[in-house]
């Protein structure tokens, strides 16, 4: 490849008149923006372990209070894009999130999209446009752009959930901001897609809403595995993607959700692609493979896989499944027209 000119070769004063009207060479930098063969990404192979989140989360809990938080949440930034930015990736946010019992998270609505996978706890509620969305463990419960949403705990214990958002993408395009609003009266049933390929019908028509589906119990999403296990060869990946039903499209605009199960002592590579994968552990133990980093991962553990980037999965149970929610940045890539697998 060509080397290319670089900014000491410039005379100073040179630079300086450049400078002076706010004007740069590309040609220095032109190998650092447009590299050669495949992007040079920022998002490293991360892990952030549960068992060192919850004590460091309940701590939050009792040093703040929740007037004071608004959501309290310790946000999973990835080193690689300096912990200061927020991010796991790119485009993806991550942060775990506590309610205490009685505590309620004030509405409001916002650009970013976002969806939670509930932790731990019982008895929380997410209201999302009117819609009461109880929250039980593995559940995902989603809260588009600008739909109104809040939280409620009158449970016992903590609740705590992973939230998953577009926060780095909306930053990026200078489009991040929130609205306050009055706490919402849940009033609006919700449409009950009870199994695939069936869509309700109420007063002869099929939800005309542009998110007819809030939230994906972790029960039905664990049988719908189950089921899918018994019926595919031992080698297939058992998985799923969480859709809006009455389009098919992701259940979100910028990021897509799936859930993989690993039967006992099962091993899989998924396939390399451009986006990067955020991985949650809903059950069991995994040992995954990113490049050449291993990492164990156990109940509720998070790990970052970055685009481009080789992933083997293998359950280290002979005797019970693993269970792994997904959250990636490839609806962004392909409305970009910028997918790549291979
Ligand atoms: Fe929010």
């Amino acid at each position: 490849m060509k080397s290319l000119g670089t900014l000491d070769e410039l005379p100073a004063e040179y630079l300086e008149s450049l400078r002076a009207r706010n004007l740069v060479p590309l040609w220095p930098s032109l190998r650092a923006l447009l590299p050669p063969d495949q992007p040079r990404t920022a998002t490293q192979v991360c892990r952030w372990a549960w068992s060192d989140i919850r004590p460091l989360l309940m701590r939050a809990g009792d040093l703040t209070p929740m007037e004071k938080a608004e959501r309290r949440v310790l946000v999973l930034a990835n080193p690689g894009r300096g912990l200061e930015a927020l991010q796991a990736s790119a485009c993806i946010y991550l942060g775990m999130q506590l309610v205490l019992p009685g505590e309620n998270a004030p509405n409001h609505k916002h650009t970013p999209n976002a969806a939670r996978f509930v932790v731990e706890g019982t008895g929380g509620v997410t209201i999302v446009g009117g819609e009461s969305c109880p929250m039980e463990p593995g559940d995902l419960v989603l809260t588009p752009t600008w739909l109104w949403h809040e939280h409620r705990h009158k449970g016992p214990g903590p609740m705590i959930w992973l939230d998953v958002l577009d926060v780095p993408l909306m930053v990026a395009i200078d489009c991040s901001y929130h609205i306050d609003g009055k706490t919402q009266k849940p009033s609006r049933p919700a449409w009950t897609y009870a199994s695939g390929g069936l869509a309700p019908v109420r007063d002869g028509v099929r939800s005309t809403a542009e998110y007819p589906l809030l939230r994906y119990p972790w029960a039905r999403t664990r049988a719908a595995l189950g089921a899918l296990a018994t019926s595919l060869p031992s080698r297939e990946p058992v998985l799923l993607a969480y859709i809006n039903p009455e389009t098919g499209a992701d259940c979100l605009n910028t990021i897509s959700f799936s859930v993989l199960m690993l039967r006992p002592g099962e091993e899989t590579m998924l396939p390399r692609m451009s986006a990067a994968r955020m991985l949650h552990m809903v059950e069991g133990d995994v040992q995954a493979l990113i490049d050449d980093t291993t990492l164990d991962l156990t109940q509720s553990d998070t790990a970052c896989a970055p685009g481009w980037t080789t992933l083997k999965l293998q359950n280290r149970s002979s005797k019970v499944p693993a269970f792994i929610a997904m959250a990636d940045e490839s609806p962004v890539h392909r409305k970009l027209g910028i997918f790549e697998q291979r």
